[in-house]
């Protein structure tokens, strides 16, 4: 299946080693890190929490936020990343908890031997290019009844921004510019595309969240320092509410796999 927008853009998948200092600062230093913390975790307490001695499979893990999360739980944790500045920094996160294994490499050679209770890949699908097997791959290594976490950079969200900026020339161009924005994704993805997708391997959704529904197009900038917690606070509320979930600048699915 062919994914929207991805007629022009690099020839392969985007590792983040000159990109982790951009990564730190922008997003897991600031608000929006806050709230995509406070929804993933929110989405998955009642497996992660409330469940006991579960595998877990974190398919490019950054720096390890959410695998340290996992590890504090006493799961037991493998995660890749293609990055070996990631994968440094996630070993250094990572370094005081038991079972857990680190390894430097791209998720799609990663033999599909072990199956796991739970697949998380997050803020990784909109920086490879064969979306359709990325997926395929991270249904391969979940169990019968297994969950997959999937956070992705929504198509919708970033056409509702750039109506909403005046971006048309961006827009008709079919968002390609000449200078690349580091940490601005080359493939987002439809959320009724993946969601189809994935419905044809057997994979059906628990929970769907939306993240940033309106922090990134909020008129007054002011508002982020004088509202700080209010802006979290209707976050949080909007974000599983039809139809904001479908704005989020970020979309999170939960998804069983038929057991
Ligand atoms: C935006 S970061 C997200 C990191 C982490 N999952 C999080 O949510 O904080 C994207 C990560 O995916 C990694 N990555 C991109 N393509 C990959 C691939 N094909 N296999 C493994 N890691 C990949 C990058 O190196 C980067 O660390």
């Amino acid at each position: 299946m062919k994914f929207p927008g991805h007629s022009r853009q690099p020839d392969s998948d985007q590792s983040f080693d000159d990109r982790a200092v951009h990564l730190q600062k922008n997003i897991y230093g600031s608000d929006k890190g806050k709230l995509r913390l406070l929804i993933l975790q929110r989405d998955l307490a009642a497996i992660i929490r409330q469940r006991q001695g579960l595998s877990v499979f974190d398919a490019g893990c950054g720096t390890g936020l959410m695998s340290e999360w996992v590890a504090l739980h006493r799961h037991r944790l493998f995660a890749c990343d293609s990055s070996p500045v990631m994968i440094e920094e996630a070993k250094k996160r990572l370094s005081g908890y038991q079972h857990t294994t680190l390894y430097c490499g791209a998720i799609q050679t990663v033999e599909a031997k072990q199956r796991y209770d739970v697949v998380m890949c997050h803020a990784v699908l909109e920086w490879v290019k064969d979306q359709t097997a990325l997926l395929s791959h991270l249904v391969r290594h979940l169990k019968p009844g297994g969950y997959l976490s999937l956070m992705f950079y929504n198509a919708w969200a970033r056409e509702m921004a750039q109506l909403v900026y005046g971006n048309f020339d961006y827009i008709d161009k079919n968002y390609q510019v000449r200078q690349r924005v580091k940490l601005t994704p080359h493939w987002p993805a439809s959320p009724d595309v993946v969601e189809s997708l994935l419905a044809r391997q057997k994979m059906h959704l628990v929970k769907r969240s939306g993240i940033r529904v309106f922090y990134d197009i909020l008129r007054n900038r002011d508002h982020y320092q004088i509202f700080r917690d209010d802006i979290i606070r209707h976050e949080l509320r909007v974000s599983q509410q039809h139809p904001y979930w479908q704005m989020g600048r970020y979309v999170h699915f939960l998804l069983r796999k038929e057991a």
